[in-house]
C-alpha cells in the first residue's frame, strides 16, 4: 500500500504519516502542497490512496483533486479539511465520484480516519504495493516532533551507519530542549524507534496533535469550537484510561487561553452559540458552552484572573464526566429529574454524579484546588433547592455560582432554542430563581453579555 499525503503543517504531517504507517505497514509519500503531489503523480508513481488537506499555499487539495479527475485516475481520495461546505469549494460530487472517497473533518477523529484507510486497503485485490516502511526494523522519527513529547514514549535510537542503530534514550527518559539543540548542532534530524513499538510511540502524540491544531487556531478562528470539542473528548478518554498526562494538562491550558482569546475578540455571542449548537454530543457541547459563558461572565467580575478562568474552564470540562452518556442521564442533566419517568436506580446515580465527578478530579494534583468544589456544587440552587447537598447560596463557593448560572442558561437555551424571545424569557426566569444578593453581580454580567448582542439590532 502506498499513500500520497499532502499537508502543509509539518508537525501534523509527520505525526499522521506515522499513524498511516502504523495502520498500513506501507509507504507514505509526503508533500507540502497540492502542486507537489500533482508532480508525484505526473512522475508516474503509482499510489493506492491520496490523503490531502484542502487549504495549502502552493496548490490546494482541490487542485490535486481536479487533477485526479481530469486524468481519470482511479485513486480513492480522503479529503481532510476544516471547511464546512466542500461543494461550495468546488469539489462537486466528491463523495459520489468514487465510493471510497471520504471527507474527514479536521481535526480528524482517529477512528474515522482509520476506518476510511482500512476500507481502501480491504478493497484492493492486488498485491500490496510500496516499500517496506522500516530500515532493518527501525522507523524514522523527525527530531522536531520527537521533542514535542516530554518523555520518550519508547526506546529511541540513532543510526550510526546503514543498518546499525544505537539506543540513546530509554522509554520514559526525559526529552529536554538542551538535547534537541545538541543533536541539531550535530545535524541529526532523524531518530529511530523499533517498528513494533510504533503504536506505543504514537500514544502521547494524539494529544500532541490536538495541541498543534489548537495552535493553528489563529489562522482559522471559526474552527476553534470544533477543535475544543475534539480535544475535550480526547482528554476525557485519556483521563479515564491512563490518568492525567502532562500533555493533556498542557492541552487543557492552551484551550483555556483560546477560550479567553475568543472572549476578548468578539463576544458576538448569538453567532457563537448558533455555531456551537447541535454539532456533537449534548454532554460535551453543553460543557464547552458553559465554559465559554462562564468565562465571559467572569471577565466582567472583579475577581477575574487567569487562575480563576482556568479553574472554571476545567470545571466545565469535567463537571459531568461521571455521567455515562446514556439517554436517561442526558435527559436528567438537561430537563431535571422527573419521577415516574426515570428509574430509581438511574435517579440515584444521577444524584451522585456531582460528587463522583468531583472526587475523580480531586485525585489529580495537577488540577488546581477549588475546581473540584465547583464540580461538586454544579447542581446546587438558591434556597437549598438544588442537589446533592441542598446548600444555601451563602454556603456555595463564588466561582460555583458563576458556573451554576452559566449552566442554567445553557440548559435553558438547549431546551427552548436560541433566539431573542427565549433568552429574554430565560433572563426573567433567572431573576426569580437567582434573586439573592450573592447572585446579583453575576446576573448583571449576564445581562451585559446579551445586551451586546441584542440592543438595537435583531438577531
Ligand atoms: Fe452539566
Ligand atoms: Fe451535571
Amino acid at each position: 500500500m502506498r499513500i500520497l499525503y499532502a499537508e502543509d503543517n509539518e508537525e501534523i504531517r509527520e505525526i499522521l504519516t506515522l499513524r498511516f504507517k502504523s495502520l498500513t505497514k506501507g509507504e507514505v509519500i509526503t508533500c507540502d502542497n497540492g502542486q507537489e503531489a500533482i508532480g508525484v503523480l505526473e512522475g508516474g508513481v503509482n499510489v493506492d490512496l491520496i490523503v490531502s488537506d484542502h487549504f495549502m499555499d502552493g496548490g490546494t487539495g482541490l487542485d490535486l483533486y481536479l487533477f485526479v479527475k481530469r486524468m481519470k485516475l482511479d485513486i480513492p481520495f480522503i479529503l481532510m479539511t476544516g471547511a464546512e461546505d466542500i461543494h461550495e469549494l468546488g469539489f462537486g460530487d466528491f463523495l459520489e465520484d468514487n465510493p471510497l472517497n471520504k471527507l474527514i473533518p479536521k481535526p480528524p477523529k482517529m477512528p474515522l480516519l482509520k476506518e476510511a484507510i482500512l476500507s481502501v486497503m480491504s478493497s484492493s485485490e492486488e498485491e500490496p504495493d510500496g516499500l517496506p516502511q522500516s530500515e532493518n526494523g527501525h522507523v524514522p522519527i523527525r527530531l522536531k516532533i520527537l521533542y514535542r513529547a516530554d518523555f520518550a514514549p519508547t526506546d529511541i535510537y540513532i543510526k550510526i551507519r546503514d543498518g546499525h542503530f544505537v539506543k540513546i534514550y530509554n522509554s520514559e527518559d526525559e526529552l529536554s530542549e538542551e538535547d534537541i539543540a545538541k543533536y541539531e548542532r550535530k545535524n541529526i534530524e532523524t531518530m529511530y524507534i523499533k517498528e513494533e513499538e510504533l503504536n506505543k510511540f504514537l500514544e502521547p502524540y494524539m494529544i500532541i496533535l490536538m495541541k498543534v491544531f489548537a495552535e493553528e487556531v489563529e489562522q482559522e478562528p471559526n474552527r476553534i469550537y470544533e477543535k475544543q470539542l475534539e480535544a475535550q473528548e480526547i482528554i476525557h478518554s485519556q483521563l479515564k484510561s491512563s490518568g492525567l498526562t502532562e500533555e493533556a494538562m498542557e492541552l487543557a491550558k492552551s484551550l483555556v487561553e483560546n477560550n479567553m482569546k475568543m472572549g476578548e475578540q468578539s463576544p458576538k455571542i448569538g453567532t457563537l452559540i448558533k455555531q456551537m449548537m447541535g454539532k456533537a454530543d449534548f454532554l460535551y457541547e453543553h460543557s464547552l458552552m458553559t465554559a465559554y459563558i462562564s468565562g465571559l461572565i467572569l471577565s466582567d467580575l472583579t475577581w477575574d484572573s487567569q487562575d480563576t478562568q482556568f479553574k472554571i474552564y476545567l470545571a466545565s470540562m469535567f463537571h459531568d464526566m461521571s455521567l455515562d452518556g446514556s439517554s436517561a442521564m442526558k435527559d436528567m442533566e438537561l430537563n431535571g429529574i422527573i419521577s415516574g419517568k426515570h428509574s430509581d436506580n438511574d435517579i440515584e446515580r444521577f444524584l451522585n454524579h456531582p460528587l463522583e465527578s468531583s472526587n475523580f478530579i480531586h485525585e489529580f494534583r495537577e488540577i488546581p484546588p477549588d475546581t473540584n468544589v465547583i464540580i461538586a456544587q454544579h447542581h446546587e440552587l438558591p434556597e437549598g433547592k438544588g442537589f446533592p447537598k441542598k446548600l444555601l447560596s451563602a454556603r456555595t463557593f463564588p466561582l460555583s455560582r458563576v458556573f451554576i448560572v452559566s449552566h442554567f442558561l445553557v440548559d435553558y437555551i438547549y431546551k427552548e432554542g436560541f433566539n431573542i424571545v427565549t433568552v429574554k424569557k430565560c433572563l426573567t426566569h433567572m431573576k426569580q430563581i437567582f434573586h439573592e444578593p450573592t447572585y446579583e453581580k453575576i446576573l448583571i454580567s449576564v445581562l451585559k453579555i446579551f445586551k451586546l448582542e441584542f440592543s438595537g439590532k435583531k438577531e
